[in-house]
């Protein structure tokens, strides 16, 4: 089920090596920005994102749970939009900002989506879980914190989960977007 490494790929670069250093012939620099920290790599131009993220630069929050685009659980943020990273080249999101569900918590805090899908039980064996709440956010940031049951379930539309029948997993974004709504709430009063 896993994409295969691309065995010529170079481990990616934290922050300083060279952005404007060119590629190999039938290599790809890429240079972008992940929870935070400038990264470069050379690599195969073949590689998705989400192979980039798991083999490079070894953040395996992110999950892959099928080959046909259908499941969600490799769902990233890209610039601020979820994505599916299986579908997109890591090379094509050369100069954006990418967020990985190890870029949500801050400051040993869990995002308020991750503490709500924690309180509410919307997980049993967690794979689908990283893309789900990736999913969530981008769900609250696009349609907004009072966001309905119905509108949760068919955005949503995109996230497999075999497990956990989806009543916890629904309930748990609602009280997240509520957190959310919250936690910016208390963020501006500062
Ligand atoms: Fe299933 Fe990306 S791994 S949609
Ligand atoms: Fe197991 Fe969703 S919790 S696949």
């Amino acid at each position: 089920m896993f994409f295969k490494s691309r065995k010529d790929d170079k481990p990616a670069a934290a922050a300083g090596s060279s952005p404007g250093q060119s590629a190999s012939p039938g290599r790809a620099m890429v240079h972008m920005t992940v929870n935070g920290k400038a990264v470069s790599a050379e690599i195969d131009p073949r590689t998705l994102l989400v192979q980039f993220l798991r083999e490079q630069l070894r953040l395996t929050g992110t999950h892959v749970g099928c080959d046909t685009s259908q499941c969600g659980a490799c769902v990233v943020h890209v610039d601020g939009r979820a994505i599916k990273s299986c579908t997109v080249l890591a090379a094509s999101c050369d100069g954006a900002s990418v967020t990985t569900i190890e870029g949500l918590a801050k400051g040993g805090e869990l995002h308020p989506m991750q503490e709500a899908f924690r309180q509410h039980h919307g997980l049993q064996c967690g794979y689908c879980t990283p893309g789900m709440i990736m999913a969530a956010i981008d769900i609250v940031n696009r349609k907004g914190s009072n966001v309905s049951e119905a509108v949760i379930r068919e955005e949503l539309d995109g996230n497999i989960c075999r497990c956990t029948g989806y009543h916890n997993i629904v309930a748990a974004v609602r009280a997240g977007a509520a957190a959310m709504s919250g936690a910016s709430r208390r963020q501006a009063a500062e």
